[in-house]
């Protein structure tokens, strides 16, 4: 299954995407972890080191995917890359995409087309898993990174801003053939939160995760959510999250 993680800025889909990574690593699947966040901080939320990011790897990029000048493959041999550029920890497997320069809408820079070709070429069998961790807004839609993926999950804050977002992101998501989509309600504080998300918004909300002060605490710390040793609410439902992800795999 291929699941795509948007939202805002800030609303928590690094947090959530690690904590996810781990929790379905645990359960004996095989995850690849894939970072398209230029600050790419995914590997802190898992706990691993940061490969070396594809986009460095401009004279591999540029043998593969440039023919001429202006020119591209669309189609660069990418089968080798997830092994050589990845970072390992126990069922999980980490890619970082690094920057990615736009030159203005629908760009096809090489490093585009060679990321988008990573992920069309990662064709997962049973028990294997793609986590993509996005940057705050539309620009990976944009790009389409996130084409035929099996769900996306559209994480929101109680906010105006987060809820403009993430219905204009599940719309999006449509557009580009992302089967399925959720919106995952986090920082939620109270029921009336809750319920202002849930009426806001134009797609069903797969799981509410409160706010958590054990989050900001693994964060302040810099480890992981899921080694934090105090009780965290927000952990618990990150796990029924997962078991509803599952579920939706299953179907
Ligand atoms: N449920 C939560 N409760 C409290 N703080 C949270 C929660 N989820 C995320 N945060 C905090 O919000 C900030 C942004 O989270 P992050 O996962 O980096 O968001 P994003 O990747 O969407 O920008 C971090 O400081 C994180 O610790
Ligand atoms: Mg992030």
């Amino acid at each position: 299954m291929k699941i795509v993680i948007s939202g805002k800025g800030g609303v928590g889909k690094t947090t959530i995407s690690g904590t996810l990574a781990r929790l379905f690593a645990e359960r004996g699947y095989s995850v690849i972890a894939v970072d398209a966040d230029p600050s790419m901080n995914l590997h802190s939320a898992i706990g691993v080191e940061n490969p070396t990011p594809i986009s460095q790897l401009k004279e591999l990029i540029n043998e593969r995917a440039v023919i001429a000048p202006g020119m591209y493959n669309l189609n660069p041999r990418v089968d080798d890359i997830p092994e050589r550029f990845s970072a390992v920890r126990d069922g999980i497997r980490l890619l970082v995409m690094g920057t990615v320069e736009e030159a203005g809408q629908g760009c096809l820079c090489p490093e585009n087309t060679f990321l988008k070709a990573i992920l069309r070429h990662l064709v997962l069998k049973r028990r294997e898993l793609l986590i993509l961790d996005t940057e705050a807004g539309v620009e990976h839609l944009g790009r389409s990174v996130a084409e035929n993926f099996d769900l996306m999950l559209v994480v929101v804050e109680p906010g105006a801003k987060a809820i403009t977002m993430a219905n204009r992101l599940a719309k999006l998501s449509r557009e580009i053939g992302v089967r399925q989509v959720y919106a995952v309600a986090n920082k939620v504080a109270s029921e009336e939160q809750k319920d202002f998300i849930k009426q806001e918004l134009d797609i069903e909300v797969l799981e509410a995760i409160p706010y958590d002060k054990a989050v900001v605490e693994a964060d302040i710390k810099n480890i992981p959510l899921i080694d934090i040793k105090t009780e965290s609410p927000a952990l618990k439902k990150i796990v029924q999250l997962s078991e509803k992800i599952e579920e939706l795999a299953g179907r």
